[in-house]
C-alpha cells in the first residue's frame, strides 16, 4: 500500500488535500494523471451503463437537495456509525472496525446498546490503532451527514441545516417522475448518475478507499415487484462482467452476501476487491424493494406510483441499484496494474493499466533534443493529440524516458530517430512486452488505433 500511495504522489496521480497546510484528513486531490485516469474510469462506466443500454438514461442532479429528502430517506435518523475515543490518546475509531480487526462482526442493524455490549465484552482484546491502549469510551452513534449553511443567513443554521448529499441516488429517486415522463420510458428502466457525495467518515485511514468527499457512480433500476429479483440477478451478472471487461483480474474479486439485511432490502451483495489491506467492498448491488419511492411519496405528499400504460395497473416501482465509488475503482485498478519486474538486473516499475484507462495512450520521444529531430517529433505529437492523450518527452536518455512512461502506464512509446528522416518510419515500443516495431509514419495512426482499440 505504501508503495502505491508514494507512486500516486510522486507521479501526479493523487495528492493529499491542502498539503502545504499539513493536509486535510480523508480528503484527496487528483493530480494531472489522476484526473485522466478517473475520467477514463467514469467514461468506461457511463459507456457500459448508459451508452450501451437502451433501457438506462443519465442524470446530473444537484449536490444540495431539500433537507426533507434526507429525513424521508432515513439518513437524518439512521445514517450513523458507532464512534469511540481512545481514553489515552483521544484517537477516534469506528467500533465496528475495531471489532472487525479481531474477527468479531458487528452488523449494521445492531442498536447502540447491542454494539456496546459486544464492545465491552471484547475491549481487552482491542488495541487503539495509534497508541495500542485498550481503554475506550462507550460507543456512540455518530451521524455521517455533512451539514452546511446554504441559504441560511441567520447565523444559527445548526438546527435546520442543509445537507451535502450523502449518496447520489436520492437525486435519482426524487427525479424519477420527471425523467420517466420526459423520456417516455416504460418500466423497467434505469437512471444513472455520477457525482460527488460527502460523509463525515470517522476513520481517515486507507488512502482513497474511504474519504469524506468522494464520487459515486450509481444506477437505480425501476421495475415491477414481480420482476425485481430477475432484474437483480441480471444486474449482478452484468456488474461482474463489467469489471472483467474493465481489466480487473477475476482472482482479485469475489462476491460477499449481506446476511443481516436492513429491513427494506430483499437482497444485498457486494463485489469485493483484494485491496493491499485485504478483500473489501468495491461496489454494492442491492434489491431495495419499494422503500425509496414509498418514503419520498410520504415525505413529499406527492404520489410516486406508476401506472402501466397497457394494463393500467398502478404500483410503486421497485428498485435495484448498483453503486460504486470512482476512488475505490481507481484504487482497485492501480492495485491490479502496479507491477515490479526485474529487467537486466534492475527493477522496472510498470503500471499495466488497461489501455482504455491509461492517462496517456502514447508518448513521442525524439532520440535527440536537436531541432532536426525535436521539430518533427513535436509535430507528430501534436498530430496524435487530435485523437489521443499524447505525451512528449525529450529529456534524459531514451532508456530513462521509457521507464518514466512505464511508471505512468503509457501503452506505447514512439521514437523518432535519425533514420526517421530517411525512411519516414518510427519505432513503436510496447509497454508490457517491451517489444519494438518499425512502423511507417503513414501507417502509425491506424496501427495505434488497432492496438488501442479506440
Ligand atoms: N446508494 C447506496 C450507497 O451509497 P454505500 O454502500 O454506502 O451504498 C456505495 O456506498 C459505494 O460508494 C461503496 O461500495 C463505495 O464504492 C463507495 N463509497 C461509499 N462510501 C465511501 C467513502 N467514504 N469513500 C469512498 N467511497 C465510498
Amino acid at each position: 500500500m505504501e508503495k502505491i500511495v508514494n507512486h500516486c504522489k510522486t507521479r501526479g496521480f493523487v495528492f493529499p488535500s491542502s498539503e502545504i497546510y499539513g493536509g486535510f484528513a480523508a480528503v484527496y486531490d487528483y493530480g494531472q494523471l489522476g484526473v485522466e485516469l478517473a475520467n477514463n474510469i467514469k467514461r468506461a462506466w457511463w459507456k457500459a451503463m448508459v451508452q450501451k443500454r437502451d433501457d438506462i438514461v443519465g442524470l446530473d442532479s444537484a449536490i444540495f437537495m431539500h433537507p426533507k429528502v434526507w429525513e424521508a430517506s432515513g439518513h437524518v435518523g439512521g445514517f450513523s456509525d458507532p464512534l469511540t475515543e481512545c481514553k489515552s490518546c483521544h484517537t477516534r475509531s469506528r467500533v465496528d472496525h475495531l471489532l472487525e480487526d479481531i474477527g468479531v462482526v458487528a452488523d449494521e442493524k445492531m442498536t447502540e446498546e447491542q454494539i456496546n455490549t459486544l464492545f465491552t465484552e471484547n475491549m481487552k482484546k482491542i488495541h487503539c490503532p495509534k497508541c495500542g491502549n485498550s481503554d475506550f469510551t462507550p460507543a456512540k452513534s455518530f451521524n455521517l451527514l455533512v451539514k452546511s449553511n446554504l441559504g441560511n443567513f441567520t447565523g444559527d443554521w445548526s438546527k435546520e441545516p442543509v445537507y451535502l448529499r450523502g449518496e447520489t441516488c436520492q437525486g435519482i429517486y426524487v427525479n424519477f417522475e420527471n425523467v420517466q415522463v420526459s423520456s417516455r420510458k416504460k418500466l423497467p428502466f434505469g437512471i444513472a448518475q455520477i457525482g460527488k457525495a460527502f460523509r463525515n467518515e470517522i476513520t481517515a485511514r486507507q488512502f482513497i478507499f474511504r474519504t469524506r468527499e468522494f464520487e459515486q457512480m450509481e444506477m437505480q433500476y425501476f421495475t415491477t415487484p414481480e420482476n425485481e429479483m430477475v432484474a437483480y440477478e441480471q444486474l449482478r451478472e452484468a456488474r461482474w462482467q463489467y469489471y472483467l471487461d474493465l481489466g480487473l483480474k477475476a482472482e482479485n474479486m469475489r462476491w460477499h452476501k449481506h446476511e443481516n439485511l436492513v429491513f427494506y432490502a430483499k437482497e444485498a451483495y457486494d463485489i469485493e476487491y483484494k485491496f493491499p489491506f485485504g478483500f473489501k467492498e468495491l461496489e454494492g448491488v442491492h434489491a431495495r424493494g419499494d422503500y425509496d419511492l414509498t418514503q419520498h411519496s410520504k415525505g413529499s405528499g406527492h404520489d410516486m406510483t406508476y401506472t402501466d400504460p397497457v394494463t393500467k395497473e398502478k404500483y410503486m416501482p421497485h428498485i435495484i441499484e448498483s453503486s460504486v465509488g470512482v476512488g475505490r475503482t481507481f484504487l482497485a485498478v492501480l492495485t491490479d496494474a502496479y507491477t515490479e519486474e526485474e529487467v537486466e538486473g534492475e527493477v522496472r516499475v510498470v503500471l499495466k493499466l488497461p489501455k482504455q484507462l491509461a492517462p496517456f495512450k502514447v508518448a513521442v520521444l525524439p532520440l535527440s533534443k536537436k531541432d532536426e529531430l525535436s521539430v518533427p517529433a513535436g509535430e507528430l505529437a501534436q498530430q496524435l493529440r487530435e485523437r489521443w492523450m499524447t505525451d512528449y518527452d525529450e529529456t534524459q536518455s531514451i532508456g530513462k524516458r521509457y521507464r518514466r512512461q512505464d511508471e505512468i502506464g503509457t501503452p506505447f512509446c514512439v521514437t523518432v530517430d535519425f533514420e526517421t528522416l530517411e525512411d519516414k518510419a518510427v519505432t513503436v515500443r510496447d509497454r508490457d512486452s517491451m517489444k519494438q516495431e518499425r512502423i511507417p509514419l503513414t501507417e502509425l495512426e491506424d496501427y495505434l488505433a488497432k492496438q488501442l482499440g479506440c
